[in-house]
């Protein structure tokens, strides 16, 4: 393992665009979620004539499904991503997260996500069809808190991740609530430059991360993987499916 200047510049150097975590293999572990989302977007993808992704990221998961429908339009805000999505996907637009989204109402079987960062359920009421689908796996209230705490000093946990939030959200946009599952999972780094890339890719977790302002935390985060062999904190997630009547 390299020295702590190394590592982390290691970290810095990494390209952030796409959502493919594929450089964290040996460095960091995030256990998944027991239902395995790939394999259940692509079931519904199979199933339906006409389909949106909202926040597509690299469109990764989504271009992983073996088969998708006739109309498969993907949204993304970030424009390096959307160029990333743009190479998977048949068409990638460009559009903001909390909305509005550019499609005319009741346009849509399924609407799909994981991980969004913001979930605009009136406007996927508004533009899936009657009978139609919400399918999204979410990022949880609190996830990672450990990390956030480690390196910002405590913070308070808002309830705006909660399920119970999105629940209401989705009933008061008009939707059924068909599913909703949560689930708490551990994550562990176990080099400081794998948390420097970590908190440079999901920037959300350390809002205003630099290398530079959080040097002092960084090397506290070395010293304790180098007494533990490991950081270790939790995600959550949760699974929701709401139905248009
Ligand atoms: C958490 S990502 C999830 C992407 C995708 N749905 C997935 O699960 O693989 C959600 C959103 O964050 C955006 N995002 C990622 N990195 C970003 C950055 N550095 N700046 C702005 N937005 C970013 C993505 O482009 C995407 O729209």
């Amino acid at each position: 393992m390299g020295t702590f200047e190394e590592l982390v510049a290691e970290g810095a150097a990494v390209p952030l665009e796409g959502w493919d975590f594929s450089w964290f293999e040996g460095r960091a572990t995030e256990e998944r979620p027991p239902w395995g989302y790939a394999s259940l977007i692509a079931a519904r993808l199979r199933d339906v004539t006409s389909a949106l992704d909202l926040q597509t990221g690299g469109g990764e998961v989504t271009a992983s499904a073996p088969v998708l429908p006739p109309v498969m339009v993907a949204t993304e805000s970030w424009p390096p991503n959307a160029a990333v999505a743009a190479r998977r996907l048949p068409l990638v637009v460009q559009a903001p997260d909390a909305g509005p989204l550019p499609f005319r109402s009741s346009s849509f079987d399924l609407v799909i996500s994981r991980h969004p960062v913001v979930t605009p359920w009136a406007e996927i009421a508004r533009v899936l069809r009657s009978g139609g689908t919400c399918f999204s796996q979410q990022i949880g209230a609190g996830t990672n808190r450990e990390l956030t705490d480690f390196m910002m000093g405590p913070q308070p946990v808002g309830g705006a991740r909660s399920a119970a939030v999105a629940r209401a959200e989705a009933e008061a946009a008009g939707l059924e609530v068909l599913l909703l599952e949560p689930v708490s999972l551990r994550v562990a780094f176990f080099d400081v430059g794998a948390v420097v890339h970590f908190l440079r890719k999901v920037l959300w977790t350390v809002p205003g991360f630099t290398v530079e302002g959080y040097r002092d935390r960084l090397l506290e985060m070395h010293r304790h993987i180098q007494r533990h062999g490991e950081f270790v904190c939790t995600s959550t997630r949760f699974l929701v499916e709401a139905r248009k009547a």
